[in-house]
């Protein structure tokens, strides 16, 4: 029986880990010699930074949770017979960061028995660091955070993304994005679905959606919303990890409108 881990003690040694290897991404961001790799399509990137940060974070996992499973974005899951795995996106929002902007996250979690129970959001530029563990609420920069209370999809501003595969596959969100954009009161592409989630589980964004995302993109963030009160639900099964989140409300209205794609 393995030993049961202190999430709370956790999230302050992830604190303290995010902070360094944010340092890192902040040091970096906007130099001109980057060094920039592309993956599964022409528009996905992988920088040098992102690979520095995540053998960041893989050490620091191994050095205090030896036994425990990794599935990391850029190395892959390491085999391993634990109930805990990690689960890690070093740098989420690696075209902005290509580009010099601002707006990226480190996202971390941690699932016990397949449950998420842990869960971190970091971004380092605008210094907010959120977590949340299971039970116990969600938080930002240690105040407690709750999503929106709005009803209506035209008083809401939603957040999206698109999959790297926009270019060569016909369900690419361009159709749901066209149609949603009529029904509310703004959409917003910010390029880092941890910090999408995040910003619903702080109520900036009334709502989120987006398809073909993978567990590095959302396990943190998806524990977020549901410990500030909110709902993700999936809303497609034939493009990898698609889902809903925000109110519950919300998130009826948007599965709603997105209906008649649904297979
Ligand atoms: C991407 C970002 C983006 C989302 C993509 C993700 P990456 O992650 O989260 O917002 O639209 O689907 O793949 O590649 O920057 O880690
Ligand atoms: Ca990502
Ligand atoms: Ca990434």
């Amino acid at each position: 029986m393995e030993q049961l881990i202190d999430l709370s003690a956790a999230v302050n040694q992830l604190k303290e880990l995010v902070l360094h290897v944010g340092e890192l991404q902040k040091e970096n961001l906007g130099r001109v010699n980057l060094a920039i790799d592309v993956k599964s399509t022409a528009i996905d990137l992988v920088t040098e930074v992102d690979k520095q940060s995540e053998q960041k974070i893989i050490a620091f996992i191994k050095q205090y949770y030896p036994e425990h499973g990794i599935l990391a974005e850029e190395s892959g899951q390491a085999a391993s017979d634990s109930d805990y795995l990690w689960t890690i996106d070093p740098l989420d929002g690696t075209t902005n960061y290509a580009q010099g902007l601002p707006v990226f996250s480190i996202s971390i979690a941690l699932s016990y028995r397949g449950e998420t129970v842990l869960g971190v959001v970091y971004a380092p530029v605008l210094n907010e660091f959120y977590y949340a563990i299971k039970g116990q609420g969600a938080y930002l920069n240690d105040k407690p955070i709750q999503v929106s209370a709005k009803n209506q999809l035209i008083d809401s501003v939603l957040a999206t993304g698109f999959p790297y595969d926009v270019a060569s596959h016909q369900v690419n969100n361009v159709d749901s994005f066209n149609k949603l954009l009529l029904k509310t009161r703004a959409i917003r592409r910010f390029g880092s679905a941890a910090y999408d989630l995040a910003g619903v589980a702080c109520g900036r964004f009334d709502g989120y959606w987006e398809l073909n995302l993978s567990p590095w993109d959302v396990a943190a963030g998806i524990l977020l919303v549901e410990e500030a009160g909110g709902r993700v639900i999936p809303y497609r099964s034939d493009r990898k990890i698609s889902i809903i989140a925000g109110n519950n409300g919300i998130v009826s209205r948007i599965e709603h409108e997105l209906k008649s794609e649904l297979m």
